[in-house]
């Protein structure tokens, strides 16, 4: 079996590699260069625990190869990126251009999978624009859907493990797709059709944006009512069917900060709740922005001089060194840019091209007010003196008291 990926990313490439490592020759397409030639050298341009030994040995025994060109195959795999364009809609171009550079390439008896989390209805227009230039496919090749799920930092181990929704145009391509995926996921693999499975994907993230939502409006009204939020989740959440969530600066990362504005483009007049949630977790970063302001302004009115503040974590979530769409990160760019006494803290980050990083204890010694942003367990054993002003959006500071 011959299988070509394309677009060798944060999904691809670990998805060649384990693939590749089960024996079956991976053709890895991606449109970047410098990508193709750091793979083809056994190395890895991405940042994943296990990976580059995965990816080392497969090109050893060239069960690997990567490429800017698409080659014929058994198998043709989508991860290219689906990003969010200015306005917020889907930008679709990329699995467009990945497609119709297949095209050329597809014969009877293949299989053509989409991973790239897609609005609803994109694999079924991919088959349209396959069968409209290669008419005489129809029938004869397989098209699914298959979302991925994995949590960067254990891609390896979730590629396996995790359970698949898989969902084809057809009954044959889901089943096709099924015996594809069956030779390396260890997980269940559960069948449906290329519409449930994509909305399926998308579902699961703003299910969560909602969630957190209820948890970040819950922290606004909280701080009104003078009641600590995340007291208040903990005793809430002791009732057998409540769970709520810890409120934080607003929700980052590239898929439960953007996946939710694929439903909402396609269902605009329905998805209100899912619109909601995102506006309530963008509004979060605001409403710290006017804390951090507000903290500021009296500190100036009673020692008569600027403070130095310390935002402390920058990643969009805790221990992690990813800085992609981070509310944290974008806090303290805001305060950088309107010129207030700014310095980032940020253990899982040694250096960074644009950031200068403070020690974690020499910023809690130096600044003035101290901003929790992220609960890096890092954080855990940090405690600022009784001169300091304490402003915790991500309540590390509850849970080392009560910890
Ligand atoms: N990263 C994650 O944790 C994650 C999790 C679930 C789903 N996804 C989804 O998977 C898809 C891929 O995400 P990613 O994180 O791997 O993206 P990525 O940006 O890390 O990688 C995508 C790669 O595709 C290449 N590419 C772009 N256009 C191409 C083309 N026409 N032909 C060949 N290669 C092309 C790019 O050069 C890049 O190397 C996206 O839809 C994303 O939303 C990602």
């Amino acid at each position: 079996m011959q299988v070509t990926i394309m677009g060798l990313g944060y999904i691809g490439l670990p998805t060649a590699a384990l693939i590749a490592g089960k024996g079956i020759h991976v053709h890895g397409v991606d449109v970047n260069k410098k990508v193709v030639d750091t793979i083809n050298q056994g190395r890895i341009h991405i940042i994943e625990p296990d990976l580059e030994g995965l990816v080392h040995y497969a090109v050893l025994k060239k069960f690997l190869v990567a490429s800017t060109k698409v080659k014929a195959a058994d198998v043709f795999l989508i991860a290219v990126p689906t990003p969010l364009r200015k306005n917020r809609t889907p930008d679709l171009s990329y699995v467009e251009k990945a497609t119709k550079a297949v095209i050329p390439h597809l014969k009877a008896g293949n299989l053509f999978i989409i991973e790239s989390t897609s609005p609803v209805g994109t694999t079924e227009k991919m088959s349209r624009i396959i069968f409209r230039e290669r008419p005489e496919l129809k029938n004869k090749i397989s098209i699914a859907y298959c979302p991925e799920r994995v949590l960067p930092g254990s891609v390896i181990y979730e590629l396996q493990q995790n359970d698949r929704v898989i969902g084809g145009i057809d009954e044959s391509g889901t089943k096709a797709a099924a015996e594809f995926y069956s030779k390396f996921v260890r997980g269940q693999l559960h069948l449906t059709n290329s519409r449930t499975a994509e909305m399926c994907k998308l579902v699961e993230n703003a299910y969560r944006d909602v969630n957190i939502a209820f948890a970040n409006e819950l922290s606004i009204i909280c701080d009104k009512a003078g009641i600590d939020v995340n007291e208040l989740a903990e005793l809430a959440s002791k009732h057998p069917r409540v769970k709520i969530l810890r409120p934080g600066p607003g929700v980052g990362g590239h898929c439960i900060a953007v996946d939710p504005y694929f439903i909402v483009d396609s269902f605009p007049s329905e998805a209100n709740i899912i619109r909601l949630a995102r506006e309530t977790n963008n509004y979060k970063v605001e409403w710290v922005m006017g804390k951090i302001e507000e903290s500021v302004k009296k500190f100036r009115k009673s020692k008569g001089k600027e403070p130095l503040i310390a935002c402390m974590g920058l990643a969009y979530k805790p221990d992690i060194d990813d800085l992609r769409e981070s509310p944290s990160l974008e806090i303290f760019r805001r305060l950088e840019k309107s010129k207030y006494k700014v310095i980032a803290v940020e253990p899982n980050v040694r250096k960074h091209p644009d950031l200068e990083i403070t020690d974690t204890l020499r910023a809690v010694r130096e600044a003035d007010i101290i901003v929790f942003l992220v609960s890096h367990r890092e954080f855990s054993t940090v405690s600022p003196g009784m001169d300091k002003t304490v402003l915790d959006f991500c309540g590390i500071t509850y849970s080392n008291k009560n910890s």
